[in-house]
């Protein structure tokens, strides 16, 4: 099985960028994580950031052309402004986890709309990046039961 991890913009300066609300780990430690926990259940994770949003655009079409299975995708600020990364999932049709490090429902009320989450099969917020960890569980227990 593969999954296909998608970050958006801003998110590769996590470590330094408003640790208070992020954190402190490093994309590539929480990249590197989530590739070990995958290999743990035999699960090919991929990874990938893009601070534009037609690369991820683009990422998600060559992930369903690839045969991945499913998605994990933490669009950032495109959570709330992108019609294009929605219609993307939609369009793509695979099973799709939003994720955020903050509990974006407790923070700025432009925050609060989400575009990806009616086309997404859950949202997971709050847990800083053990969210991705939980994403990848239930993405698993998700497609192991279809
Ligand atoms: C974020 C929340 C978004 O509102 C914000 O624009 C981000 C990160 C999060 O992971 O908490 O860049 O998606």
């Amino acid at each position: 099985m593969k999954i296909c991890v998608i970050h958006g913009p801003n998110l590769n300066l996590l470590g330094t960028r408003e640790p208070g609300i992020y954190g402190s780990e490093t994309l590539a430690d929480m990249n590197e994580q989530l590739r070990a926990a995958g290999l743990e259940h035999q699960v090919e994770v991929e990874c990938f950031q893009s601070n534009h949003e037609g690369a991820i655009v683009d990422r998600i079409h060559q992930a369903a052309r690839e045969g991945v299975d499913g998605l994990i995708i933490n669009p950032a600020a495109y959570t709330h402004t992108s019609v294009a990364i929605r219609d993307a999932v939609a369009g793509v049709a695979l099973p799709t986890v939003e994720v955020h490090l903050s509990n974006v429902h407790a923070r700025e009320s432009f925050r609060h709309q989400s575009f990806l989450a009616p086309v997404a099969i859950a949202q997971l917020c709050g847990f800083g990046s053990f969210g991705y960890r939980l994403a990848l569980d239930g993405l698993l227990h998700y497609l192991r039961k279809v």
